[in-house]
This record gives C-alpha cells, sequence and structure tokens, in this order.
C-alpha cells in the first residue's frame, strides 16, 4: 500500500495524554492533519487553539478539532488517549471497568466516522481494552491494537544506553508482555550493537550483572508509578511513542515494534492481547514475530498472559 499523502491522524481524548500525542504529531509531522477530539468543549478547543498558534515552527501538519465526532471523519489512524488514568498507588488493571464503558460508548461512533481506520489503544488497560475493542468493533486483528510496550521498550533503552554510554538507537532490547505490572525485558537477545548485553563492557568491566539487570527491570516496571507520583500523570513519553506508531503507518514503514495484539496461538497464548514485537505497516500490525525465550522468559510471557486474561474474564469478555 503506498504512502498516504493527505494523511489524517484522529486522538479521541484532549486530556494531557492525547494533547501530548497531537503536539508530538505537529513537531515530527507524523499525518497531514491532526484532528482532537474530546466531548469537553472548552478544553478541546483551547488544545487545538494553543497548538494551531505553534504551527509557524511545525512541519507541514495542520491541526483541527471540536467536540463533534465528525472531526474523525475519515481518519486514516484513530488514536483512543480518553478515559479514567491512573491516580498514585492505582494499578493500570484498575481503570477497567470505567474504561471499557467508554470504549463502549465511543468506538461505535468513530467507526462510522472512519471506517477503514487503524484503530490504536492507548487508555489503560490498553491490552484488556484491545480485546474490548475487536470484540465491540468486529474490525480485523490487524486495524485494533494497542501503544502496549513501544513506550516501556523505550523507557528500558534509555537506561541501557545510559548505563552502555551509547546511543539509544544502539541498543536493541525489547519490553513484551503486559504493559503494566507484568510486563518484561528479553535479556535473552538484548544487544548493543552487535554485542550481547550481557557481554558488554566499559572500560574492561562487565555493565551488565545479573543485580544490575533487576535493577533496571525494576526501573522500567515502576517508571510510570514514579512519574505519577510526582507530576500527576505520564503525558509526553506516550504522546511520542503513539506519534511513532501511527507514523510507521501512515508512512508504511513495516517497522518492527512492540504494540500489543490480540494473540492466535502464540506460544500456546490464544485471544489475549499482549505485547511482542510485530511489523507495523500502512494495514496495521502484521504478524507478530516469534521470539526466541528462555525458559524464565516463558514463564514471564505466559504469567503476563493469565494476569491480562484474568482481567478480560471478570469484564465478561
Ligand atoms: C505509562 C502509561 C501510558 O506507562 O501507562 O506511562
Amino acid at each position: 500500500m503506498a504512502v498516504i499523502e493527505n494523511s489524517k491522524l484522529a486522538i479521541i481524548g484532549a486530556g494531557s495524554v492525547g494533547a501530548s500525542l497531537a503536539y508530538a504529531a505537529l513537531i515530527r509531522s507524523s499525518a497531514r492533519t491532526i484532528a482532537l477530539y474530546d466531548v469537553d468543549t472548552r478544553k478541546v478547543d483551547a488544545e487545538v487553539l494553543d497548538l494551531a498558534h505553534g504551527t509557524q515552527f511545525t512541519g507541514h501538519s495542520r491541526i483541527i478539532g471540536g467536540d463533534d465526532v465528525s472531526v474523525l471523519a475519515g481518519a486514516h489512524v484513530v488514536v483512543i488517549t480518553a478515559g479514567a488514568k491512573q491516580r498514585p498507588g492505582q494499578t493500570r488493571l484498575d481503570l477497567a471497568a470505567s474504561n471499557v464503558a467508554l470504549l463502549e460508548r465511543i468506538l461505535p461512533a468513530a467507526i462510522e466516522q472512519a471506517p477503514d481506520a487503524v484503530f490504536i489503544l492507548v487508555t489503560n488497560p490498553c491490552d484488556v481494552l484491545t480485546v474490548v475493542a475487536r470484540r465491540i468493533s468486529g474490525l480485523p486483528a490487524e486495524r485494533v491494537f494497542a501503544s502496549g510496550t513501544v513506550l516501556d521498550t523505550s523507557r528500558l533503552r534509555w537506561l541501557l544506553a545510559e548505563a552502555a554510554g551509547v546511543a539509544t538507537s544502539s541498543v536493541h532490547a525489547y519490553i513484551v508482555g503486559e504493559h503494566g505490572d507484568s510486563e518484561f525485558p528479553l535479556w535473552s537477545t538484548a544487544r548493543i550493537g552487535a554485542t550481547p548485553l550481557t557481554e558488554w563492557r566499559v572500560e574492561d568491566r562487565i555493565v551488565f550483572s545479573p543485580g544490575r539487570l533487576d535493577e533496571i527491570t525494576d526501573q522500567v516496571k515502576n517508571a510510570a508509578y514514579r512519574v505519577i507520583e510526582g507530576k500527576g500523570a505520564t503525558n509526553y513519553a506516550i504522546g511520542l511513542s503513539a506519534a511513532r506508531i501511527v507514523e510507521a503507518i501512515l508512512r508504511d514503514e513495516n517497522t518492527i515494534l512492540p504494540v500489543s495484539s490480540v494473540l492466535d496461538g502464540f506460544h500456546g497464548i490464544d485471544g489475549v492481547a499482549l505485547s511482542i514485537p510485530s511489523i507495523v505497516g500502512a494495514g496495521g500490525v502484521g504478524p507478530v514475530l516469534d521470539v526466541a525465550t528462555t525458559p524464565e522468559e516463558e514463564r514471564l510471557l505466559h504469567s503476563s498472559a493469565e494476569a491480562i486474561s484474568a482481567s478480560d474474564r471478570s469484564l465478561g469478555f
């Protein structure tokens, strides 16, 4: 499929995450048109104005928006960011019931406005909501998925790059599983350049001992809690992560990203959405790539699948 010339990104929710995604997409020229939708008229109008006032300094994207769902019309990608957000001490799974109800309200209207769009769930718990969105919409699996651990993988790569003294782009490591407390790093396949992570040395000293890797795992898993404690919400990094996924779709990049899609027979896991490195292009999320795992990683993968599956079941999905 060719790169979409007059591409349109629509964002549902003009809260801190939706507005940050719009801001990131403007600066990165992720799409030709960026539409911001929210039922809160004053908020969405103010966010659109504030963003538009800076477009002299951004690329060729234009920003539109409002409280009428028709602002989503004809979008190629729709990103759902609206809903309750984690308060200090809350897990992402704690948000499930209230955000399922929101999804049931907004998704049918969004699909009516943008029937051919790829839908990306950012609202949490994004893995649980991906299963719900697929069930509500009846859309094919490739067109309904979640940002998943793209953000967590970015957090991991930043921590590893800082410790290794290299650019983040030279760190090849993934966080997989739930975008949440049961996520875990695929240490067994992590590399810096062509060097296995655990063999990386600085001044002839091994940098990533087992203890150091455990510390980094904790820092990644608890990153959102730490930011929420300090400023009430996370928004910049998730906005940038979502913009990156949108670009992979609108530019038909076939980039490998750990987005969360409903798995079908992946290592014996069915019907649960988890983040696994997958090919992302114009059609949405392509085949999930098989990953070589150690017995411990296999255990963690199934444990993560069970955490999500239990939440799905508790909601009746
Ligand atoms: C975070 C939110 C997006 O991890 O779940 O920052």
